[in-house]
């Protein structure tokens, strides 16, 4: 099956310097993107993709809007969609409170399915194609979560989540129960369809020594894999956190010396870091997640993302959601908080940056860049496109934009699911046919 897009296309190749580094990006404003057996053939301009595509070619015209690469959420639980909204003081009062209780539900297949067929329409609905998810501790949220995913043939990664105290009877396991079940998820859902099994200790408060043991186990068996987990993030969760392991120097060096800190690794938030922990993550090519929407709404601090950038041993960054401690399913709502969270602590995020990081920039975060996060020829035809003129104030503010970068800064200012006009998955709408 082939189809031929038509539109303005929009994709980086590499992390923009500056507002005018025009070099970091090809756009194109009259392009054609041919997709065949769910991969990129071709892109470039429209004229020249045009006389590469068979006479019979399917072709959907979306000028004038944007072509980009779908959005990539590099964290997000999907057993907390019926806790977003939650009202809490802070990070442990919400999970002790809200969160907690909520996911104990995932032990229901029905429930579970059911969430994860809301989970994936919401994805399509604001633009994402890629996610890096928590399920919860029960196998049985991560056989829904990978079933629908297979189903629906997206891109994602997901783990069963591994925590053995701290946490109510219904959502612990123990080491030898994390360890086994998630070897059964790596079985069953490992490489079938786009399915990537993600090592998933929830964060050092709720997993004892001897499962932190069973998940370095786990890291040593299956070295290719995404680790995930959860790091200073609140104070309050760093105090005990170190009080649980008085012999770490801190933090960071809790999952470094049970070998998960890698180019693998994946830690969700990040925010508190001391200079030794930013270099220990830099030398281990491990990656910050920042979840702007979620560090705001907890009310868990200021995520210094330039500043960690720019370093002599730069952190590797990516950028997520954190449904249900964030706010939003939107990347563009999410880059928007980014922005106002740089704006505090005096740094400017500039738009090219944003949209770097919710495509490509991700996808190197996940060292997926050679499937996702752009236009390349080749690569998996997962695609959103954007209507910069989607609500009559955004139209009216469209009137006076003069540049791209200018577009794409009023998209992530405005904008949220009804910006996003549709959404590609392996090269089929997959948002308009939604219900
Ligand atoms: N730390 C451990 N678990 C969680 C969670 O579910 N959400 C957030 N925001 N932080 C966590
Ligand atoms: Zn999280």
């Amino acid at each position: 099956m082939t189809t031929l897009l038509r539109g303005r296309l929009l994709s980086f190749k590499r992390a923009p310097q500056s507002l005018d580094d025009t070099d970091s990006y090809t756009y194109e404003s009259d392009g054609g993107l041919l997709i065949e057996n769910g991969i990129i053939a071709a892109a470039g301009p429209y004229a020249e993709v045009k006389v590469k595509a068979s006479v019979d070619v399917a072709e959907v015209d979306h000028r004038p809007h944007l072509i980009l690469p779908g959005f990539i959420d590099m964290h997000l639980h999907f057993p907390q969609m019926q806790v977003i909204a939650s009202y809490a003081a802070n990070l442990l009062e919400w999970l002790n409170t809200y969160t907690f209780p909520e996911e104990c539900r995932f032990v229901e297949s029905a429930h579970a399915e059911r969430i994860a067929t809301h989970f994936y329409d919401e994805l399509i609905r604001h633009g994402t194609t890629t996610a890096v998810a928590y399920c919860s501790v029960h196998k049985t949220s991560a056989d829904a979560f990978f079933a629908e995913a297979m189903r629906r043939d997206m891109r994602m990664v997901g783990g069963k989540v591994m925590m053995d105290r701290n946490a109510p009877q219904g959502l612990l396991d123990t080491p030898e129960m994390g360890y086994d079940e998630t070897r059964q998820v790596i079985a069953d859902w490992h490489g079938k369809g786009r399915n990537h099994v993600a090592i998933t200790p929830r964060f050092a408060i709720t997993s004892t020594p001897e499962q932190m043991e069973a998940t370095a186990a786990l890291a040593r068996e299956f070295p290719d894999l995404h680790i995930q987990t959860h790091l200073s993030e609140n104070h309050d969760e760093i105090k005990f956190t170190g009080e649980l392991y008085p012999d770490a120097i801190d933090y960071t060096d809790i999952y470094a010396r049970y070998g998960l800190l890698g180019p693998k690794s994946l830690l969700g938030h990040a925010i508190h870091l001391s200079e030794r922990e930013a270099d220990a993550m830099s030398e281990a090519g491990a990656v910050a997640v920042h979840c702007p929407t979620s560090n705001l709404f907890l009310g868990s601090g200021l995520f210094p993302l330039k500043a960690l950038a720019r370093r002599e041993k730069p952190v590797r960054i990516g950028v997520a959601t954190d449904i249900g401690g964030g706010s939003s399913y939107s990347m563009l709502r999410t880059m928007d908080e980014a922005y106002k969270i740089q704006q505090l602590l005096g740094e400017r995020l500039n738009p090219l940056e944003s949209y770097y990081y919710m495509t490509l920039g991700n996808a190197e975060a996940l060292s997926l860049a050679d499937k996702i996060g752009t236009l390349e020829p080749g690569t998996d035809a997962d695609l959103t496109i954007l209507n910069a003129a989607a609500t009559p104030a955004m139209a009216l503010k469209m009137e006076v934009v003069k540049t791209l970068p200018e577009e794409l800064f009023l998209l992530q200012t405005m904008g949220d699911d009804r910006a996003i006009v549709e959404t590609y998955v392996a090269g089929k709408a997959a948002k308009s046919v939604l219900n």
